[in-house]
């Protein structure tokens, strides 16, 4: 059996810690620059009966998956008390005794449920993640840890409302796609979109410049939700350099997935992200992955690769596609690259 990594938490309430073990460490220049025009996407616009408000709206959404990959989604009608509720019960979830959280640490890829700290490869080397993460599948199949015992039904609320919301978002990138309405629904038979519900537990850190909790990546799937407890540490990319995202309260960060990269043929890129830690609050997000249904083999658009001329990435089974990067997450090469299908004219 692999040696079980630390968990952080129990590391970071150790008393008088002033630096970090040197397992940690991340080479990193884990500043950030502000933007004040992060995209904004207005949710009721976008289902609004008004033509004008709705084009606006769909115009949005087409710039921020095209420029930014992310956007700040507003006015999505999930309730406050619900966001509440499932950011306290996943906090709740790491104030379990130890035995209990160690009780879902991944024996294999396919393991639903899946708990624990984790280890990157940096510079060849394996490092730890100032984070403790656990994370289940909660659609179409619906997997949830035991304790804390009312984590179950608001996580499974949670999903299913952000389910009409995700709907509705991917109806309209179909539109600025030029798509037949409902060929991605089909395709990818989003009646049984998988969903993955993490949450991500980091600590205050004493070093945060040389730790990180999570190294640059993408996300499997159409489009991943984040919310958090307020406290900022979502990063992303853009034009090669990294910016904070702040959030308004209630919103929620959206950011473009692989295979909406994939389907859209390379239109819409897969954005590069990270979590960085800092000395003062501990934070946590609560990350809802939306992807295909488990079992379509996902492939670009039809439609997209006729206009195109060529097919830019192959085809992969979507759950095949989650498991082998949930097993070397952040390890290599990501599963995107490898799809990627070189042009031997250019
Ligand atoms: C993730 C992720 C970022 C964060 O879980 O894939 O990118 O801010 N999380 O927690
Ligand atoms: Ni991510």
């Amino acid at each position: 059996m692999a040696p079980t990594v630390p968990l952080v938490k129990d590391l970071a309430q150790s008393p008088d810690l002033k630096s970090i073990p040197s397992q940690f460490t991340f080479i990193n220049d884990s500043k950030g620059s502000d933007s004040d025009s992060l995209p904004i996407v207005d949710f009721s616009m976008l289902v609004s009966d008004n033509a004008d408000q709705r084009s606006k709206s769909l115009l949005d959404l087409g710039k921020a998956c095209e420029d930014w990959g992310f956007f700040v989604l507003i006015n999505h009608g999930i309730p406050e008390t619900l966001m509440k509720a499932i950011i306290d019960a996943s906090l709740e979830f790491f104030d379990l005794p130890e035995d209990e959280k160690r009780r879902y640490e991944a024996k294999s890829a396919s393991d639903p449920i899946k708990s624990g700290s984790g280890t990157a490869n940096a510079a060849n080397h394996k490092i730890l993640l100032w984070r403790d993460f656990m994370k289940s599948y909660v659609h179409p199949s619906f997997y949830c840890p035991e304790k804390p015992v009312h984590l179950r039904d608001i996580v499974s609320e949670y999903s299913e409302k952000s389910r009409c919301v995700l709907r509705k978002l991917l109806q309209g990138i179909s539109e600025n796609l030029e798509l037949e309405p409902g060929s991605m629904d089909e395709a990818l038979n989003l009646d049984s979109c998988f969903q993955l519900y993490a949450a991500n537990f980091y600590p205050p850190c004493p070093q945060p410049d040389l730790a990180i909790g999570i190294p640059p990546h993408t996300d499997h799937g159409l489009l991943t939700f984040l919310i958090h407890n307020g406290v900022a540490g979502l990063q992303i990319q853009h034009n090669g350099q990294w910016f904070h995202t702040n959030s308004p309260k209630n919103s929620i960060l959206v950011n473009t997935a692989d295979h909406l990269e994939i389907f859209s043929n390379g239109r819409y890129k897969s954005v590069k992200h990270r979590a960085v830690v800092n000395t003062e609050a501990t934070r946590i997000s609560v990350v809802l992955a939306n992807g295909p249904a488990p079992d379509v083999i996902v492939s670009p658009s039809p439609e997209l690769v006729k206009r195109d001329g060529r097919a830019l990435y192959g085809p992969m089974k979507y759950i095949e596609y989650v498991e082998t990067m949930l097993s070397n997450r952040y390890d290599g090469k990501g599963n995107l690259e490898c799809l990627k299908i070189q042009d031997n004219h250019e």
